[in-house]
């Protein structure tokens, strides 16, 4: 095997690796979280295709935390995990337009948001993931640090991702 190859399978196997010590450290910061009553009503809301809004937060946040590890960001991981798991909680069927009344795509950070701080005691770095999810299309609300970033980048990825396998 050619020593690229070799160090592009080295490079997929880390992007890929989940394993346990992933997996509880993953549940330590979030298994509360996912259990919560109102998290868990994500469940009910269907986000991209067939793909639920609470499994469209978790793969966020899974995926999160190993665009973390793949770029070396070191972001704080309690915030960069809980803000990815609360980014979309505006508990809404997008999809039925009487279900909220301005543009859900320009706007649903904000109820996300709204509903987090009402919820849940969130700190700043965990505000600033929900607020600024949605750049570009909310085009002035620029990420404004490592954790905001990795969790935008990642929405963009799953979501992405979701979109085509419905279609696949
Ligand atoms: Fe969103
Ligand atoms: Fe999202």
């Amino acid at each position: 095997m050619s020593m690229g190859k070799c160090k592009k399978k080295r490079k997929e196997s880390k992007w890929r690796r989940w394993n346990s010590k992933d997996r509880s450290a993953f549940n330590h910061i979030l298994g509360d979280l996912t259990k919560d009553p109102t998290v868990l009503s994500m469940k009910q809301y269907m986000q991209h295709g067939t793909t639920s809004t609470y499994e469209h937060c978790v793969s966020v946040a899974r995926v999160s935390y190993k665009l973390d590890r793949l770029l070396h960001t070191e972001c704080d991981k309690k915030a960069l995990l809980r803000g990815a798991m609360l980014h979309d909680l505006y508990l809404y069927d997008w999809h039925d337009p009487t279900s909220h009344d301005k543009l859900h795509g320009y706007h649903h950070a904000d109820k996300a948001l709204s509903n987090a701080k009402t919820h849940f005691n969130i700190d700043r770095k965990e505000q600033d993931i929900i607020y600024s999810h949605m750049w570009p299309l909310n085009l002035t609300r620029i990420p404004k640090r490592r954790e905001a970033w990795v969790v935008c980048m990642a929405d963009k990825y799953v979501s992405i991702r979701e979109t085509l396998h419905r279609r696949g």
